[in-house]
């Protein structure tokens, strides 16, 4: 019997919520609907404030943003429901992934944010929400990230003959992350930055939210000494598990790496930026999926065509968009939450222990009942 389930997700770039209505049935994944509802630049400054590494910040401003949060995720819900004709009580549960306002899984001791109430989102749509799946897995000493790879394997096990062929899969939002899938084994890791220091430059600088197709840093020429000092940082030498964020990866970080080139213009920084997240991309398929043979690039990043261009030139096989193998690129990390959801609702793990190095797979997240 074919189940409904929605997945909301909003991630790193805070560019808005992605809410995606997913089918299952015993053998088969289908995506039915998808809905987009963009941030404001008042919920988006909201968000920013609460994330700002080391600084002091007001309960009452985190407590109105996650009721803040909570409304918008169960508005793209309804939008959603709304747009696909579907009534809401076709719908098995929603899983929320929030917004992450802090990661900390390294520090002593660990812990991952994400806000937007799902009380909130139950009482709104009248749907059974699973919210906050990070936290699980940081107690049983994981990661809490990233969550995704598991829903990789589900979905791209449908597609490709894993027998025959293995395959990485990258993210590119905020933050880049991997999955590697073959026969006998299914891998992952946070790779380093995706779009975000990419969308922060181009925003001081040109005022521009991000790099349409990458057109800005295609006007510039790397400057191979800076590609290199970006990845000298220390985390792209750790052995993986290991997960990362904004907090690292954040404006002080790059900012810092930066004063040392003075020299170079503000269009080469964007055209370094963009080298640096291709190689890092690319060497990290080199060094921890050497036997893969075809990558897909999901994400907002799967847009950029010069960063496409870019990490096409350092790996031998073949690297497309999942869109051409008839996966919405912007749609699949959505998806992902409405599969974790599904997880968590018939008592069944969502975390694979090898990708967030978690002592025992868990049942993800917390429920809250909806309307009956
Ligand atoms: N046409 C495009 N050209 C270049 N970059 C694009 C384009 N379209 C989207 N992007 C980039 O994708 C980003 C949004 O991607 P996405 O929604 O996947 O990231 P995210 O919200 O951080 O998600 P997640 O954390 O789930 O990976 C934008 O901020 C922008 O940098
Ligand atoms: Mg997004």
């Amino acid at each position: 019997m074919p189940e409904l389930f929605i997945g909301l997700m909003s991630g790193t770039s805070l560019d808005g919520i992605d809410a995606s209505l997913v089918e299952f049935n015993s053998t088969q994944i289908n995506p039915i609907s998808f809905e987009y509802l963009p941030f404001s630049s008042s919920i988006k400054n909201d968000i920013q404030r609460l994330s700002q590494p080391n600084k002091p910040i007001l309960l009452t401003e985190y407590g109105s943003t996650d009721t803040k949060l909570g409304n918008l995720f169960a508005l793209a819900a309804n939008n959603l429901l709304n747009k696909a004709g579907v009534p809401h009580s076709e719908v098995t549960a929603i899983g929320s992934h929030g917004q992450t306002i802090y990661h900390a899984p390294d520090r002593p001791p660990a812990f991952s944010l994400q806000i937007g109430d799902p009380n909130i989102i139950a009482e709104k749509t009248g749907i059974t929400t699973v919210a906050d799946f990070r936290r699980r897995d940081l107690a049983v000493s994981g990661q809490g990230a990233p969550l995704v790879p598991a829903f990789h394997q589900a979905i791209f096990s449908q597609i490709f003959d894993l027998t025959k062929e293995n395959i990485s899969i990258i993210n590119i939002g905020g933050i880049a992350n991997i999955t590697y899938l073959s026969a006998n084994k299914t891998t992952g890791f946070d790779i380093g930055p995706g779009n975000t220091l990419m969308d922060y430059w181009i925003s001081k600088n040109l005022n521009k939210s991000y790099d349409s197709n990458g057109a800005w840093a295609k006007t510039g020429t790397p400057n191979s000494k800076l590609v290199d000092f970006f990845k000298q940082d220390p985390y792209f030498k750790l052995t993986p598990p290991k997960s990362t964020g904004k907090e690292y990866f954040s404006q002080f970080w790059f900012n810092k790496k930066i004063s040392n080139f003075s020299d170079c213009c503000k269009k080469d920084i964007q055209a370094s930026l963009c080298q640096f997240t291709a190689e890092a991309i690319a060497e990290a398929i080199q060094q921890h999926a050497p036997l893969t043979n075809q990558t897909l690039i999901c994400g907002g990043g799967a847009h950029n065509e010069y960063l496409m261009q870019s990490i096409r030139k350092h790996l031998s096989h073949p690297v497309s968009s999942t869109a051409k193998f008839g996966v919405n690129p912007d749609h699949v990390e959505a998806m992902a939450f409405a599969w974790l959801a599904k997880q968590t609702i018939n008592n069944l793990p969502g975390n694979i222990m090898e990708v967030t190095g978690a002592k025992a797979p868990a049942i993800l997240g917390g429920i809250y009942p909806g309307r009956k």
